[in-house]
């Protein structure tokens, strides 16, 4: 699956990013706060985030399991870097996937995260054909459950300190959905996306 980019949805564009999208990645990737419930980061300087673009160019199409799908999120009206959405096939003989997102704190609450992420469900489902796709947050991260809430996503497994990232103990919340549960979203095939699938 490749999709034709930029891929468009009411308020935002989703493209792969370039070199010159660094300076606005950097602004959120850098923050303690964005980074509290991710495995990485902050990002310590300008020269790592720039070299994440660069390291990451392939991430444009999925084709082979463990295929991602790495774009960045921007506002329509005015072409601001809003933040990162990403799609993994987890696997071909079992079509899964997951997504994750993470947005400039400076446009959360407006529902971009879960406007750029239902973009993704879209993609991994009417395009790619995924029977099930899946996210996992960390079980503190309120605000990345209710997106997944939102996206009609069901919360599946709560694991109780199965990792310890960052010098402590953290649970683990997997939410998931299937292509049954899918509300719809598929009936109308993603703008600027070739080789569509016939939607249900
Ligand atoms: C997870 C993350 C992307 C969620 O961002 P967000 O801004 O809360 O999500 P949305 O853009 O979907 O906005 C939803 C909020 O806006 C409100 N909202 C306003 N207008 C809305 C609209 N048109 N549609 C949906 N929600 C809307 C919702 O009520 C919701 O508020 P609530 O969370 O208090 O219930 C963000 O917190 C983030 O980047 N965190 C750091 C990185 C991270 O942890 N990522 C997840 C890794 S698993």
């Amino acid at each position: 699956m490749h999709p034709d980019y930029p891929v468009r949805t009411e308020r935002l564009i989703l493209r792969p990013f370039t070199p010159g999208d660094v300076d606005d990645l950097h602004a959120y990737r850098s923050r303690a706060d964005v980074a509290r419930y991710l495995y990485s980061g902050p990002s310590a300087s300008r020269q790592a985030t720039s070299e994440e673009p660069s390291r990451r160019t392939g991430e444009t199409r999925l084709v082979n399991e463990g295929d991602r799908l790495w774009l960045a999120v921007l506002l329509a009206e005015s072409g601001a870097l809003v933040g990162d959405v990403l799609l993994r096939y987890t696997s071909a003989v079992h079509r899964q996937g997951e997504i994750a997102f993470v947005f400039n704190p400076s446009c959360h609450g407006r529902g971009l995260a879960t406007e750029a992420a239902r973009a993704m469900l879209r993609l991994a489902f009417a395009e790619m054909g995924l029977h099930r796709v899946i996210g996992r947050c960390d079980a503190r991260n309120g605000a990345s459950a209710r997106l997944m809430e939102r996206l009609g996503m069901a919360r599946e497994a709560h694991f109780i300190e199965n990792e310890f990232v960052k010098g402590e103990w953290t649970g683990k919340f997997v939410y998931a959905i299937r292509e049954q549960q899918w509300s719809g979203e598929g009936r109308t095939p993603v703008a600027g996306v070739a080789g569509r699938r016939q939607a249900r």
